[in-house]
């Protein structure tokens, strides 16, 4: 379905600040993006045993996992099919049952109505059970552990949506030498920015911005990992990965480097595990991956997007460990995730100052549009329609907009940058 009032606002190499600022697109996003499309909601790891139940949101629902006593997973609306009131106020926990603190309507971990408060005031027929169930969502969909769901039955098939991005998912859990990973066993930290959702989902994939914004972190980092020295300059990429999917190689380390950089028993029992090739793969990739709308896998944790207004936006950041690796490697990927990404971390909280910046500057007079044309005009597309650039420049940023305007319906005019802001074309190439 089209929508003509927003026409034109998404064009390929720029975004008009509207797109970021006004409340009744904010709306229709809720809409046509996070209850039409999938949504990462879990990970497995989050509600290991039998009982076990986390609670969040897909946009503004409320929505609750369970784990039942045959292991099975429920993804269900966190909505008393009574009054309304969500039924479970905990963000994790484990239970038998769920009871509704207003009139006590119970639920079964599968969301089946068992009982109701003060039943004898119910006449018979006035409680139908079988159909007052806690409502499940439209489809849910798991990768590896990690666990989508999605509010539309119209959705393109799951294994369609993660297609593009189960090489990198692969890489990611191959770290670890059973293929599992836990997801916020070890540390879960929420942050808050005044500025709007997708400025996040831009942010997590910027190659541009960490030789500025991250300077003195990466020299730092230099210490452990000497490329990093030269990072604007290194031979790695960023790709548009399809769907509103993307990703930026942050780097990839030659097989020297990567015996230089992990301990040797650590290597050993990957290789063990996995065999050569798989394991050398996922020793040698490092990358953030976007999968559209809210969700981002980084070095050593998950980003989840929660949008909470058109101008504030929850981020919930998930550290993640490797299954059956060596004691000290986990730890050391707690400490090398704190000292960039933690509360007082070298980078992590910088980018939030940014971000509020960024809504800041929206509100001021001057130019009207958001700037991702970097690197447009030398951008590469393969045989299978990936688009490519360089990781320092914009391939990542413009990626989830073709995806964006689709689900949208605003994806009428297109026009060249140089339309849009006279003189725009004749920006250097740096
Ligand atoms: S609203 Fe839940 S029992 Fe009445
Ligand atoms: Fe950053």
């Amino acid at each position: 379905m089209n929508n003509p009032s927003f026409n034109g606002l998404s064009q390929p190499e720029a975004n008009h600040i509207q797109l970021y600022s006004d409340p009744e697109l904010f709306e229709l996003e809720l809409e046509r993006i996070f209850y039409s499309t999938w949504v990462f909601i879990a990970h497995e790891s989050e509600i290991p045993e039998p009982g076990d139940f986390k609670t969040t949101f897909i946009g503004r629902v409320p929505v609750l996992l369970t784990r039942d006593d045959d292991s099975n997973i429920h993804v269900l609306l966190n909505r008393c099919t009574h009054r309304g009131a969500t039924v479970c106020p905990n963000e994790q926990g484990n239970t038998k049952q769920f009871v509704c603190a207003y009139h006590a309507w119970t639920y079964d971990l599968d969301g089946s109505l068992n009982a109701v408060g003060l039943p004898s005031g119910y006449n018979e027929g006035e409680v139908d059970y079988d159909s007052l169930s806690l409502q499940k969502v439209a489809n849910t969909g798991v990768y590896r552990g990690f666990i989508f769901a999605t509010m539309s039955e119209s959705a393109r098939p799951f294994d369609e949506h993660i297609g593009g991005v189960k090489k990198y998912i692969d890489y990611y859990c191959d770290l670890s030498p059973t293929g599992e990973i836990t997801v916020g066993t070890t540390g879960i930290y929420k942050q808050k920015y005044e500025g709007n959702w997708k400025i996040q989902l831009e942010g997590s994939v910027e190659g541009y911005h960490v030789w500025h914004t991250h300077k003195n972190a990466i020299d730092v980092m230099a210490r452990e990992v000497p490329l990093m020295k030269d990072y604007p300059r290194l031979p790695v990429k960023a790709y548009d990965l399809g769907f509103g999917h993307n990703i930026i190689e942050n780097y990839t380390l030659t097989e020297e480097q990567v015996h230089q950089r992990w301990p040797a028993d650590f290597i050993d029992s990957l290789v063990k595990a996995h065999g050569r090739q798989r394991a050398m793969d996922a020793l040698k990739h490092r990358f953030n991956l976007v999968i559209f709308p809210n969700f981002a896998l980084l070095e050593y944790h998950v980003r989840v997007i929660r949008p909470l207004a058109v101008d504030r936006t929850e981020v919930r950041t998930y550290h993640t460990s490797l299954v059956g690796a060596p004691e000290q490697m986990n730890q050391r990927r707690v400490r090398e995730h704190e000292f960039f990404y933690g509360p007082a971390g070298f980078g992590g909280p910088d980018d939030y100052v940014i971000f509020d910046r960024i809504q800041q500057g929206y509100d001021a007079w001057g130019s009207q549009w958001v700037l991702f044309n970097r690197g447009y005009k030398s951008e590469q597309t393969d045989a299978d329609g990936i688009r490519s650039g360089a990781h320092t420049q914009e391939t990542q940023q413009r990626a989830p907009y073709y995806e964006y305007r689709q689900l949208m319906g605003i994806s009428g005019t297109e026009n060249k940058l140089e339309q849009l802001i006279p003189g725009a074309g004749r920006q250097g190439s740096q």
